[in-house]
């Protein structure tokens, strides 16, 4: 490359020097005639008088003025018939070279010029013809003139010229080498030697600035983020209590929190309680509400006792609480205290449907539902989280206190907590995805919602890509310091680590969902009263909530009955759909386009005695949903967005026989440990029908072995692994004392409203 380079500059100097000194040999040629002319003009005169008399007499007349001066050789004169009458001493020799000149003068052309070689050297020619009064002949004039010094003069200039632009591209080639290397070299040097660094883990926390491409630059900081997430995860492990592949059990959790609680109380916070009453027919009935929170947390406080503090949503909760609110739960085996929180409807509009659920939720989840936020609700926002943090300060008293918190309705409360009590240790965990910061810098009090998630001496979410984003997030919209080596932040003098904490579940059996015969009965009660004598089902289990991405598999199983009309008659699907949020319009318009869409389907194929889809919307208890999980041979999972999407690993484990087939969404966080499941794109409907075509025909083998692997992702990963991994982590936080940092701000509204303790 570089000798083509070298080459094509050599060739380009030598063609444009040699067109620069032909130009200027032109000059001086021209310049080499007119003054040819001017000589021969001035001799003109005295030529034509010498030539009117004898022919003798012309030489001897015009000796001298025919001798030349310096580079002008001189002049010969020659009479009409062409022969030479007189000439200088010097051009004598030259009447031969002269001819072709001479010829076309006396052919009649007024002047010729021509330049001609002789004794290596050029000559100029100038043949002028002269006539007296009458026109006629009298001879010609030719002058001649030696033109070396232009030849030489042309090839020093050529030689110079070179030089020149020699010199040029020599400065051109290092400017641009120069401004290469400063632009791009430097940077992607130093962006070489960062990553050795890193990788040798000694980097120092940013990434070098001054990279060539934008895209490189914020790449490089995602790709610095998941190596030193992997790194923190391979020494996390190695001295973890995963190291060992002992099963985590209840007695082991138990244990295990012992050590890391060092006596002092598990509280748990959230806004949803595990459990909840509800009136019917006049009397409360008690309702386990659907939801992945529900479902991991309340195991672990089973296993370990303790608290929790939850809202009071029931419209049977008052009566089934003592006055403080307090009951023991489960209530037909008390394992621990659930102290319900109330909230006036209007706080519950405002903080829960409002804020929570129509600002956060579409916010952090990228389902193209837009958010809305009101500032009225953000004061009922605050408010809630102010009473939330009072209910948990004045359960705890002065005791030692391990307090989780849960979700994203509760941001405030982990900076409000150690505001009044620095000492206690502090977890949130975000059950839902956490968006890139440009999603979630619209949020109009996002300082606020990440300064009181930062209260917290542990931030844990799902997947460690949410940690990337949160970090990026607090880098862009708080003054924080970030410390990527150890994914923690540094704010008014306090820290919190962030780290992902897949969560799980625990076993059907410890759930007490009915097993051996009594399933059986339980089976064959659910197939008769809806039908079910058809064979296999397909089945689906959510929360009615547009992330689920539940039109989306509507219209793919319609799709599936539509091109692989075999398996009408054969197959059923069976979507349990559990009404949420009901209270906002998007929910329920949800509910009502969903039972249109299932009859529209329905009415284009069903047959006398079957319809491919049966939707029923109820809060089904855990045996029920079991039930059907058990009797499914293919699960739906196909959420537009999701944090993590238990069920996907709730049907794993409702399979002992470890048979079934699991289509899974790539967008629910279940999709990175569930690998072995069918991955789909929701949006995709044509993909999405072919999917569930390829796991129903799936052959028996590869159906085990894909769910032989994902259980043992599930039974290794269950939730009592979760908790133990977020407590240990969350026992060797350091805490430290807030107040006196004088750095954090009370959230807006919280300075006139306090915390009352
Ligand atoms: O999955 C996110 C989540 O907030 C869970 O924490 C909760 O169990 C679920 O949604 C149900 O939401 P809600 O409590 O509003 O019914």
């Amino acid at each position: 490359m570089g000798f083509l380079i070298a080459g094509v500059v050599g060739i380009a100097t030598v063609a444009l020097a040699w067109l620069q000194a032909q130009r200027e040999r032109r000059i001086d040629l021209e310049d080499l005639d007119r003054r040819m002319h001017l000589v021969t003009h001035q001799i003109k005169d005295s030529v034509h008088d010498a030539l009117r008399r004898p022919e003798s007499g012309t030489a001897k007349l015009l000796a001298d003025q025919l001798e030349g001066h310096r580079r002008l050789l001189g002049f010969a004169v020659f009479g009409p018939d062409g022969r030479r009458i007189a000439s200088g001493k010097a051009v004598a020799e030259f009447t031969e070279e002269m001819k072709p000149a001479l010829l076309q003068a006396l052919a009649g052309k007024s002047e010729a010029i021509a330049t001609i070689r002789a004794q290596d050297t050029n000559l100029q020619v100038l043949a002028t013809r002269l006539t007296n009064e009458d026109g006629a002949l009298q001879g010609v004039l030719v002058a001649v003139h030696e033109m070396s010094h232009l030849d030489e003069r042309a090839a020093m200039r050529m030689v110079h010229f070179a030089y020149w632009i020699l010199l040029i591209t020599f400065l051109l080639i290092i400017l641009v080498v120069g401004v290469t290397w400063a632009a791009y070299e430097r940077p992607l040097k130093n962006l070489a030697e960062w990553m050795r660094r890193l990788r040798t883990d000694n980097a120092p926390e940013a990434p070098p600035t001054g990279l060539p491409v934008a895209l490189l630059a914020s790449e490089t900081e995602r790709l610095a983020a998941s190596f030193r997430a992997a790194r923190l995860q391979v020494s996390t492990d190695s001295r973890s209590i995963t190291r060992d592949h002992k099963l985590w059990t209840r007695e082991r959790l138990r244990a295990q929190a012992v050590d890391c609680l060092q006596g002092g109380q598990l509280v748990v916070v959230s806004n949803r309680e595990p459990y909840m009453h509800q009136l019917r027919d006049g009397k409360p009935r008690l309702i386990v509400p659907a939801g992945g929170l529900v479902t991991a947390l309340d195991p672990i406080l089973q296993a370990c006792g303790g608290l929790w503090v939850a809202h009071g949503a029931g419209d049977a909760d008052r009566q089934t609480a003592d006055a403080g609110g307090r009951l023991t739960v489960p209530p037909d085996d008390g394992r621990y205290t659930l102290r319900r929180v109330w909230l006036s409807r209007e706080e519950e509009q405002g903080y829960y449907y409002g804020l929570s659920n129509e600002g956060l939720w579409p916010l952090c989840h990228l389902a193209h539902e837009r958010p809305t936020f009101r500032a009225s609700d953000w004061d009922h926002y605050v408010e809630a989280n102010r009473r939330f943090t009072a209910a948990i300060l004045e359960e705890i008293g002065s005791s030692e206190a391990t307090v989780l918190v849960q979700d994203f309705h509760l941001a405030l409360v982990p900076h409000l907590l150690k505001l009044a009590r620095p000492d206690i240790r502090v977890g949130v965990f975000w059950h839902i995805p956490w968006p890139n910061p440009e999603a979630f810098r619209i949020c109009p009090w996002r300082a606020e919602i990440l300064k009181g998630i930062l209260g917290a001496d542990l931030v844990g979410f799902h997947l460690q890509q949410y940690c990337n984003n949160f970090l990026d997030t607090v880098d862009r919209m708080v003054e924080a310091r970030l410390d990527w080596d150890h994914f923690a932040v540094e704010l008014g003098g306090r820290r919190s680590l962030v780290r992902p904490f897949p969560i799980s579940i625990e076993s059907w059996a410890e759930r007490g969902v009915p097993l051996g015969d009594a399933l059986t009965r339980q089976t064959a009660q659910l197939q008769e009263r809806y039908k079910l004598d058809y064979g296999p089902i397909i089945v689906g289990v959510d929360r009615v909530d547009y992330t689920k991405g539940l039109p989306e598999r509507l219209r793919a199983v319609g799709r599936f009955f539509e091109k692989y009309p075999q398996h009408r008659r054969k197959l059923t699907f069976v979507q349990l759909a559990a009404p949420s949020r009901t209270h906002l319009r998007r929910y329920r318009e949800l509910i009502v386009e969903l039972e249109s869409l299932a009859d529209e389907i329905n009415w284009k194929f069903q047959a006398e005695d079957w319809k491919p889809i049966h939707f029923l919307v109820d809060h089904h208890d855990a045996a029920t949903v079991h039930a059907f999980l058990r009797m499914a041979s293919v699960c739906l999972v196909s959420s537009l967005h999701d944090g993590m999407n238990l069920v996907a690993k709730e049907f794993v484990a409702a399979k002992p026989e470890e048979d079934g087939v699991l289509v899974l969404s790539e967008f629910a966080g279940a999709a990175r440990e569930l690998s072995d499941a069918l991955i789909i794109n929701p949006y995709d409907t044509e993909q999405f029908a072919d999917t569930i075509h390829a796991a129903v025909e799936m052959d028996v083998p590869e159906r085990r072995a894909r769910m032989q692997r994902m259980r043992q992702v599930v039974e290794e990963h269950n939730v009592y692994w979760w908790a133990a991994t977020f407590l240990t982590e969350l026992s060797a936080t350091r805490t430290s004392d807030l107040r006196n940092s004088g750095q954090f701000e009370l959230p807006k509204g919280l300075k006139t409203a306090g915390v009352h303790v």
